[in-house]
């Protein structure tokens, strides 16, 4: 009796075994199973607005770059052009966004309006000035955006002490100021040394400036030698945001923005074409 209830024992736990075993079998397949259909049917990554178009911009000196979706005629794209012969597309712009940016040094007898840039660009403006830092360059922003209001306050200001042609030298007129933006800056040393002065070029700071601030979206907009062009005298402290793609390129063709408005004309043009912009 005793060994066949230990035999009953024994089937019993072998099926308990077998049984538990056919469960855990078919719980995996429906397991994968699920898991195979989830992937089959997941929907596919939505197309939105592409950031980056096929059209490339091509610059004699600089490697070719992506056109994006940029409209240089815009008042708020990074690549607007804004020069003494070109103002502001809009003349009472106003940049969305702008914010005293709290981590960069600024020049706090400023208004907090000309300690404000455009938010989007305070990344890039913060990791410039750590790595000039890190260079041994300790620099703060001297003016950041300056509404159309501002910068007649300085202009008039300008106009009525140095008089009008050696103000227009150094100052745009208001509605022409790239610092209405809100994508141009003034750096100079936390120690003031040749501050807003030519000397800042020569100093190792306006150096590395010149030589560094392209691989953070930076141009220094008014160069020793494109006077002539930009109709403004030197400013090597007077930094502008073109995001890094053309920032590059105008540093490798030793161009100034002024002299690539052909290639982004002609980008333009083509991203119309391709609805990629609206005219
Ligand atoms: N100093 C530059 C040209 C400006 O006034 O915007
Ligand atoms: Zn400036």
């Amino acid at each position: 009796m005793g060994a066949v209830r230990c035999y009953h024992e024994y089937m019993k736990r072998g099926l308990g075994i077998v049984a538990i075993g056919v469960v855990l079998i078919i719980v995996a397949a429906i397991t994968s199973l699920a898991l195979l259909d989830a992937k089959t049917s997941a929907p596919e990554q939505s197309v939105s607005k592409p950031v980056s178009s096929q059209i490339m911009i091509t610059i004699p000196g600089a490697e070719p770059f992506p056109a994006r979706t940029e409209d240089f005629l815009l008042s708020n794209s990074s690549w607007v052009v804004v020069s003494k012969s070109r103002p502001l597309p809009q003349p009472d712009y106003v940049p969305a966004g702008i914010i005293v940016p709290q981590d960069i040094p600024r020049n706090d007898e400023k208004t907090p309006e000309e300690q404000s840039i455009r938010s989007d660009i305070v990344e890039l403006l913060t990791q410039m000035l750590t790595a000039a830092k890190q260079a041994g360059h300790s620099l703060f922003m001297a003016s950041g955006y300056r509404s159309y209001a501002l910068q007649e306050q300085y202009y008039t200001n300008y106009v009525r002490t140095s008089g009008q042609a050696e103000a227009d030298n150094f100052s745009a007129k208001p509605g022409y100021s790239e610092h209405q933006t809100g994508l141009s800056l003034d750096l100079s040393l936390s120690s003031r040394g040749c501050y807003l002065e030519l000397c800042f070029g020569q100093l190792p700071a306006g150096k590395w400036l010149a030589d560094n601030a392209h691989r953070y979206g930076f141009i220094v907009r008014y160069p020793a030698d494109k006077t002539g062009i930009t109709g403004y005298q030197y400013e090597p402290w007077h930094l502008r945001y073109v995001g890094t793609d053309l920032a590059k390129a105008l540093y490798e063709s030793g161009k100034t923005l002024d002299e690539v408005i052909p290639q982004l004309e002609t980008a333009r043009t083509q991203l119309i074409e391709q609805k990629l912009i609206t005219e």
